[in-house]
């Protein structure tokens, strides 16, 4: 039987209809046009899908749409509504990504760092990227970027 939620989309207050099992991700994404949050594995493993519930970094293939229910959700449209973020500024001036299937979920990671710990070390911004998988990188732009970033 399906239920009418209501989820506040980078600022923006938004209804459907879900039946109980459906999946955020696929909410997003099928029904309410929100494609950055991206389908890699589908099973946690990837971060592909990775956006802010509450401010909280998770992957929304975990969780059912109807957890959402009422509350918060930031993706990276809703990052820098004036622009593109300091970070994403660097991102983008150190060619830090090359495919870029992997950028959101990343950087949303690498934010939540960011705001949570202004000065990481190596160590714990690996740790903070760790269910973030990139195939084209090899991570150590992306790192050296945030580091930058963290201590300009
Ligand atoms: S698609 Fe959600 S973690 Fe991979
Ligand atoms: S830049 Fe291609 S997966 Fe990360």
């Amino acid at each position: 039987m399906k239920r009418t939620i209501t989820i506040t989309i980078n600022g923006e207050a938004r209804n459907v209809d879900v039946s109980p099992s459906d999946v955020l991700l696929s909410v997003l994404r099928d029904r309410l046009g929100v494609t950055s949050p991206k389908e890699g594995c589908g099973r946690g493993d990837c971060g592909s899908c990775t956006i802010l519930l509450d401010g909280k970094i998770v992957r929304s293939c975990l969780i059912l749409a109807i957890e959402a229910d009422g509350h918060d959700i930031v993706t990276i449209d809703g990052l820098g509504k004036d622009g593109a973020t300091k970070l994403q500024k660097a991102l983008i001036a150190n060619n830090a990504f090359q495919c870029g299937f992997c950028a959101s979920g990343i950087i949303l990671a690498a934010t939540a760092l960011l705001e949570k710990n202004p000065s990481p070390s190596e160590e714990e911004v690996k740790e903070a990227l760790s269910g973030n998988l990139c195939r084209c990188t090899g991570y150590q732009p992306i790192i050296d970027t945030i580091l930058e970033v963290s201590r300009s």
